[in-house]
């Protein structure tokens, strides 16, 4: 996919503050700091449109981006970032819940997970969840240039293997990188493909 054009189009954390839900949306989630915002960046090719930052709890609200004109991008505040309240964490956790499983136009949530670590618990946890309430979701590994080729298939391999103890069979995978832009091609075709289906859908319904 080409883009031609991404914009920012707004900050909300109220969900029922958000955008008309007329375009499919893609969702970006994952724990504190592991690349949510800069992987956003990497794909549309816009350094500083979703702000980052090495201190994690940069992303505070949903924040929605418009990409050619057809689709959303959401960057999402990541979860488990233990430097907040308990009582501010369950309310983002909640929002996010609710976020998540009543936005109609929501194809597809990217599920962050850093490439150097081992599976974590509120990782596993929450693809659970998305696997219990049917929410079609995705896998992006990130940071992979931090690795070797080598170290970067063993923990994806480890990864799977874990997955597959719960599921039987695994959700779509991705390997990236923000900084040497390894899977955006990869990641980019996947929502173009969603987009066409959708469209094709809508169009046997006339709509
Ligand atoms: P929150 O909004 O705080 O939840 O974080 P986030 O998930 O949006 O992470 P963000 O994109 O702000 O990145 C966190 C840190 O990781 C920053 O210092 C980035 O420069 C760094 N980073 C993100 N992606 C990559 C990557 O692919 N490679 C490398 N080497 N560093 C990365
Ligand atoms: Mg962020």
């Amino acid at each position: 996919m080409i883009i031609k054009d991404a914009h920012f189009l707004c900050s909300n954390s109220k969900i029922d503050k958000l955008p008309k839900d007329n375009m499919p949306e893609y969702a970006f989630i994952g724990r504190s700091n592991v690349g949510k915002s800069s992987l956003i960046n990497a794909l549309v090719q816009k350094k500083g449109l979703a702000k980052t930052s090495a201190t994690p709890g940069k992303t505070i609200a949903i924040n929605h981006f418009v990409v050619n004109g057809q689709w959303y991008l959401v960057d999402l505040p990541g979860y488990g970032y233990a430097r907040r309240s308990k009582k501010s964490r369950e309310e983002w956790r909640v929002m996010l819940a609710n976020y998540i499983a009543r936005r109609r136009n929501l194809m597809y949530t990217f599920v962050l997970v850093d490439s150097r670590i081992e599976p974590q618990d509120s990782d596993i946890g929450f693809m659970e969840w998305l696997g219990e309430n049917q929410i079609p979701f995705s896998i992006v590994f990130t940071k992979a240039d931090k690795l070797s080729n080598n170290e970067l298939n063993t923990n994806v391999e480890a990864y799977k293997k874990r997955l597959l103890e719960d599921w039987e069979e695994l959700p779509p995978i991705f390997v990236t990188s923000a900084e040497t832009k390894q899977g955006r091609e990869e990641l980019l075709d996947f929502i173009e493909q969603q987009n066409l289906e959708l469209e094709n859908y809508l169009k046997t319904k006339g709509l």
